[in-house]
């Protein structure tokens, strides 16, 4: 179905996530001429706001969160917005905001990024006002829900008035370059496919690194913690694009079929498959940091970090685990996958070990993929050949060099803009999502695990790394 919209509706348009990425975004969207010369965005939210205040602080976004030469002319950006106050508990402001709109005869493109309490009663407003309609599509940020249940009640909200080929779920890591990267790498190259098995993988590492703490978000992140923050999302994202069948195409149903049924495989995690953390003080590049209870003031329960193993119940993935892991506050911000291949049926090589190939696909901070391959050891051994694993490294921004740092939202913002569901997470995949997870909190409650502490600026807890070698596996660093 082709659609185009001429208006983009941003609720939550003065808050955090509009400021920080959704209107530099934009604008960089606006400075490569991506977008539609009539589209117009309208920003709203409570406060009361002129038109001129909300393009002030749209241009102070953009100066502050988008390299000046991504801007291009702001001012044709600026031109764009309008702002327009609805408290979304009454329907007067959706009524006018409806004319704004073009009263429901215009394709025009939704943006929640509110608190999830407000999506109700939001979308509530927009079926009455009109706004539901054809015409419309809608895109929610998360926090999905706290459980598959508050999950479902969303999205039962959400399709009272939107059918689910109007719904954009968004998981950020989606828009993220290299992450899409994931599935070029995988189906647009014959290598990697036949190996992409349990007879020739050992086992997967997911990491997700953050160096940062609490940051602003205290009550929400405490409600949390990292399991749901960014294993039930993030994660098992990138755990489906690794793991998922080749799709038939390259377009929204295909892929999101495939990554489906990946996340219904997943095996429920026992007690001894999880070790979840809490920081303690610590230093992070040189610098001490406090510990988490010292942050938000009060003693907490709340992981910070997790780290797991997970399975796969199908044929391609049986016997092959895949370690999961993420936290704040640990040494590096990073996020990578390692696939760790098999040894060498039969080794030739009386004198020299050989390792088993790695494939090391690094996504943030910097793009790159390794390979590593055993080779020979230049010189005249006598004895057999010496061997060494070396690295077949490609640097993303070398192989593309100038290529622009995007955005993960420039990427989601124009899919939305335009209708293209593909990197937008589908009803069951969340569904399936929370599923799992509820079975790890449920587990967790019913044997009465804690988190155990680790400094700040280590990889976590000491029995995370033994979650691993108990297996013989080493978490890459
Ligand atoms: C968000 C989480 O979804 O992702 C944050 O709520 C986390 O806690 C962030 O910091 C990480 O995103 P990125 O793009 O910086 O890896």
């Amino acid at each position: 179905v082709s659609f185009k919209a001429k208006r983009l509706i941003l609720f939550g348009a003065t808050g955090d996530l509009s400021q920080r990425m959704l209107l530099p975004s934009l604008c960089a969207l606006d400075a490569d001429e991506l977008l539609d010369p009539e589209l117009k965005i309208i920003g709203t939210a409570r406060s009361q706001l002129s038109d001129s205040e909300f393009r002030n602080f749209a241009r102070e976004a953009v100066e502050k969160y988008l390299p000046n030469g991504r801007r291009g002319r702001i001012a044709d950006f600026i031109n764009r917005l309008s702002y327009h106050p609805v408290d979304v508990t009454t329907p007067e402001g959706f009524k006018n905001l409806a004319e704004k709109a073009g009263g429901g005869e215009q394709p025009v493109a939704i943006f929640l990024s509110t608190a999830p309490s407000l999506f109700e009663p939001t979308i509530q407003g927009l079926r009455d006002a009109g706004l539901a309609g054809e015409m419309s599509r809608i895109s929610l940020e998360k926090p999905l829900g706290t459980d598959l249940q508050s999950s479902k009640e969303i999205n039962d909200a959400v399709a009272s008035a939107f059918s689910e080929d109007r719904i954009f779920r968004i998981d950020h890591y989606l828009g993220k370059e290299t992450v899409q990267n994931l599935i070029a790498l995988r189906f647009a190259n014959i290598m990697f496919e036949p190996l992409w098995n349990a007879q020739h993988i050992e086992h997967v590492q997911i990491t997700v690194g953050e160096t940062v703490g609490l940051e602003s978000r205290v009550d929400f992140y405490d409600d949390a913690g990292a399991l749901r923050d960014m294993v039930q999302n993030h994660m098992l994202q990138l755990l489906a694009l690794v793991a998922m069948e080749p799709p038939t195409h390259f377009y929204a149903d295909a892929v999101r079929d495939e990554k489906v049924k990946v996340l219904r495989a997943l095996r429920k995690v026992s007690a001894k498959e999880i070790v979840t953390g809490q920081y303690r003080a610590g230093a992070i590049d040189g610098k001490s940091v406090p510990g988490y209870d010292e942050e938000l003031g009060k003693d907490s329960d709340t992981e910070t970090f997790v780290a797991l193993k997970a399975h796969i119940d199908n044929w391609r993935w049986t016997g092959v685990p895949f370690y999961l892991r993420t936290g704040k506050r640990l040494p590096e911000r990073v996020t990578e996958i390692v696939v760790q291949f098999r040894c060498i049926p039969y080794s030739i090589f009386t004198n020299a070990k050989t390792v088993p190939n790695r494939l090391v696909i690094g996504i943030q901070p910097e793009e790159n993929i390794s390979l590593s391959l055993m080779a020979k050891v230049p010189g005249l051994d006598r004895d057999g050949m010496r061997l060494r694993s070396v690295p077949l490294d490609i640097a993303m921004p070398d192989a593309f060099v100038g290529a622009a740092r995007r955005i993960a939202y420039e990427r989601l913002l124009l899919d939305l803009i335009e209708g293209n569901q593909t990197l937008f997470v589908r009803r069951d995949e969340v569904e399936a999502q929370w599923d799992w997870i509820d079975a790890i909190r449920q587990t967790w409650t019913e044997e009465g695990l804690t988190p155990k502490t680790y400094s700040a600026g280590t990889w976590g807890p000491s029995s995370a790394i033994a979650l691993a070698e108990r297996d013989g596996v080493t978490w890459h660093d």
